[in-house]
């Protein structure tokens, strides 16, 4: 059909036509919000590249999450600067490390949010890898127990997902051993499937004090070039028993995103990382794009084919969304 008989402006021709054939509805139950929770009292660190964003101590945390309940978010993810790290970052598998001692709190005061926990070692870890060092590598059979070990410990504190991010091979399975074995079958594993080796982690990294002591995670994480390997990613997490699996970063990687939401037929998240949050913030400061682009943004990602979305921007835009 052409013009004149096809005139698509007649569908754009006011807000409620508009609204009325729109495809894509992005929705408050769509979001995840990060956070990020350090030891201490009453604290609340703001974190300067991420303006909005802080460490929050547990009971400052529990504040901050009852107010993005409030506004209609159901999840959120939850990433843990210790006390101390070391060697072989004990204190994300320890009884009262920082994560679960901020989980059992979350669990008692604010019980019905979703609480996912991050399964990674690089905040925990003095060399700030994500695995277990042996002869200056990455040992990836040698960090699967440990993946286990901090899912498990994350559970019985009380989280409700489990994320693991550190792009170890087996990781998924090892986790879900360990999860089956300490009788948490029910438990579900949003896996960082396609995940980049990608320069947009750096506010995350400053946030987190999780940059690399040495080298960079090009040996784990994936090549930004490559499209089809994702999908042989996905597919590996899904056969090693993932029940949500992820693409990240979002905004670089729309391609990846379509794809392979082409190729499965699973719930698959995106993570608008901190760098896109970053720089689309700092412009929007310098007044040099309008804060509509927030919306747009995601809008497009879940508009690729993300059913679910972290984001540092999902408290900010569920007031939007509630209007
Ligand atoms: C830890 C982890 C990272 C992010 C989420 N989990 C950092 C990294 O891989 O270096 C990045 C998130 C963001 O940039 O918002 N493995």
């Amino acid at each position: 059909m052409r013009f004149p008989d096809y005139r698509p402006r007649r569908l754009r021709y006011n807000e409620s036509l508009r609204t009325l054939i729109r495809e894509t509805q992005l929705s408050i139950s769509d979001l995840i919000q990060p956070l990020f929770v350090r030891p201490g009292r009453g604290i609340r660190e703001p974190i300067l590249s991420m303006p909005g964003n802080y460490r929050f101590s547990v009971d400052e945390l529990i504040k901050e999450i009852k107010e993005i309940k409030d506004r209609g978010i159901l999840a959120i993810i939850l990433f843990g600067i210790p006390e101390k790290k070391d060697r072989l970052g004990t204190d994300a598998y320890a009884k009262d490390g920082i994560i679960q001692r901020a989980v059992r709190e979350i669990k008692e005061k604010v019980p019905d949010i979703i609480v996912i926990t991050d399964v990674c070692l690089c905040e925990y870890t003095d060399h700030g890898h994500c695995g277990i060092i042996k002869g200056g590598e990455v040992d990836n059979d040698a960090t699967l127990p440990i993946l286990g070990e901090i899912a498990v410990s994350q559970v019985q504190a009380g989280a409700d997902i489990v994320a693991p991010s550190g792009m170890m091979d087996g990781g998924v399975m090892a986790i879900r051993k360990a999860l089956d074995a300490a009788g948490f079958i029910h438990i579900p594993i949003m896996a960082y499937s396609a995940k980049y080796a990608s320069a947009f982690y750096g506010p995350f990294r400053d946030a987190a004090e999780s940059a690399p002591m040495f080298g960079d995670r090009r040996g784990y994480q994936m090549d930004p070039a490559n499209a089809e390997e994702a999908i042989r990613e996905v597919e590996l997490d899904l056969a090693e028993g993932a029940d949500i699996v992820m693409v990240k970063p979002a905004l670089p990687y729309l391609d990846v995103i379509y794809r392979v939401k082409k190729a499965i037929n699973r719930p698959l998240a995106a993570y608008n990382v901190s760098g896109e949050f970053s720089m689309i913030k700092a412009a929007i400061e310098r007044g040099w794009l309008d804060e509509k682009v927030i919306l747009e943004v995601l809008t497009a990602i879940k508009r690729a084919g993300a059913d679910l979305i972290l984001t540092y921007f999902a408290k900010e835009v569920a007031a939007w969304l509630n209007r």
